[in-house]
């Protein structure tokens, strides 16, 4: 820790905002069991999910981006007006055209902001959160707004045991300011691995291959996923990210407060941490209650962390995360 005063951020900034958004509706995986033949003692040893919060049918998925980004505004004592970039990590857009991010723009009433979704699988809300920081730290923008807002329940088998148990929906936003010093981004080791592509995918409804009467019918518009293949890549991809991300920090890795994974399964969560060799207590896990959130994960976690009031001013956060592409990093904060 006594080599902690002299690391200068390599982008300058204040997280001033959080904010996270979960539907009221949830389901247990008692309530799983009652239409898949799995059971609570299956998915919570193989995953640690308990339960998961699901949009209700006809609910809107940009609802959710916009309370978690009204939230964050609220607590960085922002106008959506003073918002000068804002970035959207989503894999489900609310539209194929235009997207996600105008419908969440929209609603929160920003009219000039420069606004773009990012798909990097549920890596996505670490490349927006770099992408913002370097825009603040190229004078490109003072004020941004970085969502991860997931509806995944829209996307799933809900007679496939082996996917739909995994997620949940959700949102979680930031506002970051930029600032000259002090708090900040200290390192950030962004990859990705096209040969790992196959992992999980939603092969139909893009122009490779078009929707039509026959990918319905071969539920072809679901997410496929290749878990053992996920869970092998995970951890490393996790570890080789967060270790590059440190060095560039010039940290070590016990110098790092706050660990917070995507949360994916549990026991990638625990061999990460494992490797790392980062004490239990310092890592972030709500996985029980949340289930995977794909990009709203790590926001989520990280507003309920600010909001119990456990992180403090100059502490290490770092944020790490993978998936579909293959697309994994890390970034690593100093609140
Ligand atoms: N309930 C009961 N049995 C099940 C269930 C279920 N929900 N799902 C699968 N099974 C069965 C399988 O059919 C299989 O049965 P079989 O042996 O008769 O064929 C058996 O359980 C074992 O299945 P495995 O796939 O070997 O189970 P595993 O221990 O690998 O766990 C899991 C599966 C949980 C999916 C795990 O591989 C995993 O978590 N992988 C990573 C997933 C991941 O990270 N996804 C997200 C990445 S990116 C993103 O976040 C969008």
């Amino acid at each position: 820790m006594a080599r902690k005063a002299r690391i200068t951020p390599i982008i300058p900034l204040k997280v001033t905002g959080t904010g996270s958004f979960l539907p009221q509706k949830t389901l247990t995986n008692d309530d799983l069991a009652g239409f898949l033949d799995t059971s609570d003692e299956w998915i919570r040893t193989r995953t640690g999910i308990r339960s998961r919060h699901l949009l209700e049918p006809g609910e809107i998925p940009s609802r959710m981006g916009v309370v978690a980004s009204q939230r964050a505004l609220a607590m960085a004592g922002k106008k959506p007006a003073e918002v000068d970039l804002f970035l959207v990590a989503t894999n489900v857009p609310e539209e194929p055209i235009p997207g996600t991010a105008p419908h969440v723009a929209l609603e929160l009433g920003l009219r000039r902001t420069p606004f773009a979704d990012i798909t990097a699988g549920c890596a996505g809300f670490v490349y927006a959160l770099s992408l913002a920081g370097a825009w603040l730290q190229a004078g490109l923008a003072r004020t941004a707004l970085v969502l991860g807002t997931e509806a995944l329940s829209r996307f799933v088998d809900w007679s496939d045991r082996s996917t739909c148990v995994l997620f949940g929906d959700g949102a979680g936003a930031v506002v970051l300011e930029r600032r000259t010093e002090g708090s900040g981004i200290l390192g950030v080791a962004l990859r990705g691995d096209p040969t790992k592509l196959d992992l999980l995918r939603i092969e139909a409804g893009g122009v490779r291959l078009p929707a039509s009467g026959e990918t319905v019918q071969a539920k072809k518009h679901f997410l496929k996923m290749e878990g053992k293949g996920l869970f092998r890549a995970a951890v490393g991809m996790m570890a080789e990210a967060t270790r590059a991300a440190a060095a560039q920090a010039g940290i070590d890795l016990t110098d790092i407060h706050w660990l917070i994974p995507h949360q994916a399964n549990l026991r990638i969560i625990d061999a990460l941490v494992k490797r790392l060799k980062i004490p239990e207590e310092r890592v972030v896990v709500n996985i029980d209650r949340v289930a995977n959130t794909s990009t709203a994960s790590i926001p989520i976690a990280l507003d309920e962390l600010v909001r119990a009031g456990k992180i403090e001013d100059g502490q290490i956060l770092a944020l790490t995360a993978f998936g579909a592409g293959a697309c994994y990093g890390t970034v690593i904060l100093r609140w």
